[in-house]
C-alpha cells in the first residue's frame, strides 16, 4: 500500500464512524478476476462472489448464533472498512513446492448496530488469484465468554452445478466413496466440497486454520444454498470461546479449470507461520510396515500364533528396508490392548507396554545400526481419555528410543470419541468437534517436545495446519488403500481421479499406495485393488504426502521388481509441483520436481475409461536432454481383466517435446525424467 492510498483508507475509516462508507464494500483479487462484495441487507450481513464478471456464489448470509447472547443476524450495518495489500514469499520446510507466494488484497469490515454496539464484529476477507477466505473476528473482553450454537454462513451455489462430495455427520468420519451429484441433490457434505459450474469454472469450499473451533460441514438448504454446520460438542454447544477470538477462515478456491484447484496454495497461505522453530527433525521419506498383512488377514494385531508385530518379523522388515532404501518400518499391534474386539476396547490400550514377543529396545537398536527408523503407532480406538492420560509417557518412550514419526489412529464411529469431563463423567465427541480439534493439537505439541512428527489416521480434516505445526506430516481423512483389502465394495475405480480434486485440496494424505499383488484374496473376490499396476505407481506422484508407504508385503515386491524399481526411487519431497491436466473424477496428470535435485516425476490416473493424453514437456529445463523412463499401462491392460499388463520403457526427450500417454480403464502412468548433462555440452557448438 503506498502512502497516498494509505491516506485515502484512513479518511474512509474516519468517515465510517459518522456514516457508513458505502452501502457495499468490495475487494478484488490482485489479477482482478475474483470480486468479493459484502453489505447489510436490511440489517442482515451478506456477501457474494464474482469470477470473471459472473456470479459464482450468489447473495449469501453471514453471522453467528450464541446460546446466551444476541445473535449476529440482524439490525447490523457496515460501519467501517480498511484495506491492505500484501505480496510476500515464504518457504515450506517440506512440501509439494518450496516457495509459496502469498499475494492478496485484504478488506476488513466492521458490522455494528451503533458506535457502542456490544454485537460489533469484524469480517476479515483476503482475496488471492486462486480464491478467497473470510473469517469472523469478535473483540470480546478477556472475561467475556460466548457459546456458539450455530454459524449462519451460507454459500449460495447454482443448484444445477455438478458437485463431488462425501457425506458428513454420518457414522463414518470421512471414509466414504465420493458422490457426484447436482448441488441440489447434496445432503450434508464435508469439505473440501468441489463444484463445477456450467461454464467450466471450478470452486472448492473448505476452511483454513481450524484451531480451537468446531469443524464446518455443509448442509443443503433450498435451491443450492449450502449452510455451514458446526459439529456440536457433548453439551450441544458447537464452540466455547472466552475473550477476543476469530473463527477459522471460510475458503472458496476458484479456477477456470479443475487443474487450477490443485495448484492453489490458498489454504496454506491462510495459516499462521511455523511456530515450532527448528523442525529439521521432521523428515519426509518412505516407509514399509507390518500393516497390509493384518488388513488382508495374514497376521493379527492381537497376540497369538499369527501376531504380526514380532521382533523377528520387524528385524526382517528392517533388513528389507535397509536393502531397498526405505527409512522407516511401521509396526502396528506391538503394544498390549489389541486382543479381543480392539475397535470397542479403547480403554485398555497401553502405549508403553509391549507384547512379550516384541522387544522395542532391540528393534530400535537394530534399526539405528542400519539407518532405518521404527515408525511408531498409537491406535486409540477413539478413547481420547485413555490416550491423553498416557500421552506424555508414550511420546517420551518413543523419543528416548529415537522414534521420530508416529502414526496415530482414532477408529471409532463419528461422534463416539470418548473423553472424561472435569467431573470424571464420560462424554462423546465428534472427530471434527472442538474437543477433538484441540486434542489433535495437544498431540502435536506433546510430540514436538520429543521431536516426533505425526501421521494421524481417522483425523479431523486437514485445514493447512502443517504450516504452523510442521510436525503434522500427513494424515488419512478419506478412504485409503485399506478398503481395498477388506471392504465390499472396495474403493471406486475413479477414486483417485476424484481424490485429487477433493480431499487432496486440503493437504497431504497417507493413502498407502504401492500394492503390487492386486488380488490378495484371488481374482474372484470382491475386495481387490481396483487399479492397474501402473496406477499403484502413479499414486506416489499424484497423491501428495511427505511420507508415503510402500504398503505391500516384502515378498510381493520381490515378485514385481520392475514396479518396485519405481517405488524405490520416487521421492516424497518436492521443489515444485504442477497439475498438467485433469477433470474431476475422470483423470489427473501431475508433474513434480524433486527437492534438491533435477529429476521430474510424472503421475497420471484414470477412471473406468481408457484415455490417450497429449501433453507438452514445457516444464523441463530448456536445451537440456532428459532420459524419460516410464511405467505405463499396456494397450490391452484393464484394471479387472489384465491389471498387470504394464509397459516399462525409456527414450530421450527435451523441453517442449510432446508426450503422449495411454491410460487403460482403471489405469495409470508413472515416469521419471533425468537430465543427461553431457548431452547438452555435446550438442553445443
Ligand atoms: C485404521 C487405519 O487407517 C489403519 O491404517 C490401521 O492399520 C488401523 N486403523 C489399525 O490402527
Ligand atoms: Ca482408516
Amino acid at each position: 500500500m503506498n502512502k497516498i492510498t494509505g491516506a485515502v483508507y484512513l479518511l474512509a475509516l474516519m468517515i465510517t464512524y459518522a456514516a457508513p462508507v458505502s452501502a457495499r464494500e468490495t475487494v478484488q483479487s490482485p489479477d482482478g478476476h475474483i470480486r468479493f462484495s459484502v453489505w447489510s441487507e436490511r440489517g442482515a450481513p451478506r456477501y457474494r462472489v464474482e469470477f470473471r464478471g459472473r456470479e459464482v456464489v450468489g447473495e449469501s448470509p453471514l453471522g453467528l448464533v450464541f446460546r446466551d447472547a444476541p445473535a449476529l443476524d440482524g439490525g447490523l450495518e457496515l460501519v467501517s472498512a480498511e484495506r491492505v495489500s500484501r505480496d510476500r514469499q515464504w518457504q515450506q520446510p517440506w512440501g509439494e513446492r518450496r516457495e509459496v507466494r502469498d499475494h492478496h488484497n485484504e478488506l476488513l469490515v466492521e458490522f455494528a448496530a451503533g458506535a457502542e454496539d456490544a454485537r460489533a464484529f469484524r469480517l476479515r476477507v483476503r482475496v488471492f488469484d486462486d480464491g478467497l477466505g473470510f473469517r469472523y473476528e469478535l473483540p470480546l473482553a478477556a472475561d467475556q465468554a460466548r457459546a456458539i450454537t450455530r454459524e449462519l454462513t451460507g454459500f449460495q451455489l447454482d443448484n444445477q452445478a455438478a458437485a463431488w462430495w462425501v457425506p458428513a455427520a454420518e457414522w463414518n468420519r470421512y471414509e466414504y466413496t465420493y458422490r457426484a451429484t447436482a448441488v441440489g441433490e447434496v445432503g450434508r457434505a464435508h469439505t473440501p466440497f468441489t463444484v463445477r459450474l456450467d461454464d467450466g469454472t471450478h470452486l472448492a469450499i473448505h476452511e483454513a486454520a481450524l484451531l480451537d473451533y468446531s469443524g464446518m460441514y455443509l448442509q443443503q438448504g433450498r435451491w443450492g444454498m449450502m449452510h455451514a454446520r458446526l459439529a456440536p460438542g457433548a453439551d450441544g454447544v458447537a464452540v466455547h470461546k472466552r475473550g477476543a477470538f476469530h473463527t477459522p477462515w471460510r475458503t472458496i478456491q476458484v479456477s477456470q479449470q479443475a487443474a487450477g484447484l490443485v495448484m492453489s496454495d490458498l489454504i496454506l497461505n491462510l495459516n499462521e507461520p511455523n511456530k515450532l522453530g527448528d523442525v529439521s527433525w521432521v523428515e519426509p521419506g518412505k516407509y514399509i510396515g507390518i500393516w497390509w498383512g493384518m488388513h488382508i488377514g495374514r497376521y493379527t494385531w492381537g497376540s497369538g500364533r499369527r501376531h504380526g508385530a514380532t521382533t523377528a518379523r520387524t528385524l526382517e522388515y528392517m533388513d528389507f528396508a535397509a536393502e531397498h532404501g526405505f527409512d522407516g518400518v511401521l509396526v502396528e499391534g506391538w503394544n498390549t490392548g489389541w486382543d479381543g474386539d480392539w475397535l470397542a476396547n479403547g480403554a485398555v490400550f497401553s502405549f508403553t507396554r509391549a507384547y512379550r514377543d516384541f522387544d522395542i529396545k532391540r528393534v530400535t537398536d537394530y534399526g539405528r545400526q542400519r539407518g532405518v527408523r521404527l515408525v511408531g503407532h498409537h491406535e486409540t480406538s477413539g478413547h481420547l481419555g485413555n490416550y491423553e492420560a498416557q500421552m506424555e509417557g508414550a511420546f517420551a518412550l518413543y523419543g528416548e528410543l529415537g522414534v521420530s514419526q508416529v502414526k496415530t489412529g482414532y477408529v471409532a464411529d463419528a461422534g463416539e470419541l470418548v473423553r472424561f469431563d472435569t467431573q470424571g463423567i464420560e462424554r462423546r465427541e465428534w472427530h471434527y468437534g472442538q474437543y477433538a480439534v484441540n486434542h489433535f493439537i495437544r498431540v502435536l505439541e506433546t510430540a514436538a517436545r520429543h521431536r516426533i512428527a505425526i501421521n494421524s489416521h481417522e483425523p479431523v480434516k486437514d485445514t493447512g495446519l502443517r504450516r504452523t505445526y510442521p510436525n503434522w506430516l500427513t494424515r488419512e481423512g478419506a478412504r485409503g488403500q485399506e478398503y481395498n483389502a477388506w471392504a465390499t465394495p472396495p474403493n471406486a475405480v475413479d477414486h483417485m481421479a476424484t481424490l485429487v480434486f477433493t480431499r487432496m485440496l486440503a493437504g497431504p494424505m497417507d493413502f498407502t499406495p504401492g500394492i503390487v499383488d492386486l488380488m490378495p484374496h484371488g481374482a474372484d473376490a470382491e475386495s481387490r485393488i481396483p487399479t492397474t499396476l501402473a496406477r499403484q505407481l502413479a499414486a506416489y506422484v499424484v497423491l501428495y504426502s511427505p511420507v508415503h508407504m510402500a504398503a505391500d508385503l516384502p515378498d510381493n515386491y520381490r515378485q514385481r521388481p520392475e514396479a518396485f524399481r519405481f517405488i524405490k526411487q520416487v521421492p516424497t519431497d518436492w521443489e515444485q509441483s504442477l497439475a498438467l491436466a485433469g477433470e474431476v473424477g475422470d483423470f489427473a496428470v501431475l508433474a513434480r520436481r524433486e527437492r534438491d535435485g533435477e529429476r521430474w516425476f510424472i503421475g497420471a490416473v484414470s477412471d473406468e475409461s481408457a484415455r490417450q493424453l497429449k501433453l507438452t514437456l514445457d516444464f523441463l529445463e530448456p536445451g537440456c536432454d532428459y532420459r524419460l523412463q516410464w511405467w505405463g499401462d499396456a494397450e490391452d491392460a484393464h484394471w479387472r481383466e489384465r491389471p498387470y499388463a504394464m509397459t516399462v520403457a525409456e527414450r530421450r526427450v527435451r523441453s517442449g517435446d510432446p508426450l503422449s500417454l495411454f491410460l487403460a480403464p482403471g489405469g495409470g502412468y508413472a515416469a521419471v525424467l533425468t537430465p543427461i548433462r553431457n548431452a547438452h555440452s555435446s550438442r553445443s557448438p
